[in-house]
């Protein structure tokens, strides 16, 4: 399966947000939103509102990842703006499952993720029920940040619980994420990329898109 590409809106023009989406939609997979609480991580993002506004107004994938706590008491908002992916943090609640549940309950996809030290381990209870796991690269609450090596191996690790529990959840990963590591991580069991600032400082989107992905696919060194 080709590899997907979802762009990160946080660092995007919040004023001219409608044409800064238009002008990755075409060249991307997925749109990913970043909602953050100021309080599982130390910024404040985007509600349930924006996510709503987006789905009406846009066709594509719908990649909602949550950065809130406790998430159990986000989830049914979330959930009535209709992404196609809500993706929670296993950090962020104590009943993982019961959300996992109710989303896909609520006819959405349902990830979940997990911050750069909580070990993958953590998730042999709950890959059974999910539909996708995103792995953090950065520590979440920012764009633009460094990607943490150490993330290849956590995605090996977990590519290798898939294989073993035969199963088919899609790997994300999400920070710091350029044409400089994207084969590396796709090689390691990497389906879908978030990317951010790589793609919104660009001048020529398209063309940095189209970079991005020839690597991540090993066309392009
Ligand atoms: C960080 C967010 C990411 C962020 C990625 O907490 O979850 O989605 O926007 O941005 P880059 O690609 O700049 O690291
Ligand atoms: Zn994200």
């Amino acid at each position: 399966m080709a590899v997907k590409i979802s762009a990160s809106i946080l660092n995007a023009d919040y004023l001219n947000l409608e044409r800064e989406i238009e002008s990755v939609a075409e060249f991307t997979d997925w749109i990913h939103v970043d909602a953050m609480d100021g309080h599982f991580v130390p910024n404040l993002t985007f509600g349930w509102g924006l996510v709503s506004s987006i789905k009406k107004r846009f066709e594509s994938f719908l990649d909602v990842h949550i950065m809130v706590e406790p998430a159990d008491s986000f989830v049914e908002g979330f959930c009535d703006a209709k992404p196609d992916l809500l993706t929670f943090h296993i950090e962020a609640t104590h009943h993982a499952h019961r959300l996992a549940e109710y989303i896909k309950s609520r006819g959405i996809k349902a990830g979940i993720s997990l911050n750069p030290a909580t070990p993958i381990e953590a998730l042999k209870g709950i890959i059974d029920y999910v539909d996708l796991v995103l792995v953090m690269s950065v520590n979440p609450g920012f764009g633009g940040q460094r990607f943490i090596e150490e993330s290849v191996t956590r995605v090996r690790e977990l590519s290798a619980m898939r294989r073993e529990r035969n199963l088919n959840f899609m790997i994300e990963i999400d920070g710091g994420i350029s044409p400089s590591n994207a084969r590396k991580v796709v090689e390691a069991g990497v389906d879908v990329l978030v990317c951010g600032s790589y793609i919104f400082e660009s001048t020529d989107r398209k063309n940095a898109l189209n970079t991005l992905r020839g690597v991540a696919d090993g066309r392009v060194r």
